[in-house]
């Protein structure tokens, strides 16, 4: 079993800044967690890096989260835009779907969970 306990350190708080995400990657063998942490208002929101609409990672090439205008998170395989709030698809092939959230809280100087992610439950493995 692949878990992940809380207090796990996510990312350094000094790599966000405001409407910028930052991908990661936790954990080990072939199914890593890959996530995304983004910060929203000056709020800290994190959710897995895949698709629900096909279970791609949503940055091709790494590190692109963002739309042009940078407002929305964009899958880049076939376009759907996500809320950085909620995870929430607003336009795209998975209309109404979301990006599953991860509990995260800013901790001194890290972003880190707040709970035990148990990887092989999370990810979706598609192949
Ligand atoms: S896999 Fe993300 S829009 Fe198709």
């Amino acid at each position: 079993m692949n878990l992940l306990a809380a207090g796990t350190a996510v990312c350094d708080l000094q790599l966000l800044t405001e409407g910028q995400a930052q991908g990661f990657t936790l954990g080990e063998g072939e199914w890593p967690l890959r996530g995304l942490v983004v910060m929203h208002q000056g709020e800290v929101r994190a959710f897995v890096n895949q698709c629900p609409h096909a279970g791609h990672r949503l940055d091709f090439p790494p590190g692109r989260f963002l739309t042009p205008d940078g407002e929305l998170l964009l899958c880049r395989s076939h376009g759907a835009v996500f809320d950085k709030a909620s995870g929430e698809c607003v336009a795209g092939p998975c209309t109404g779907e979301r990006l599953r959230s991860l509990e995260v809280a800013v901790v001194g100087a890290q972003v880190q969970l707040t709970a035990e992610v148990n990887v092989d439950a999370l990810v979706t493995r598609y192949w």
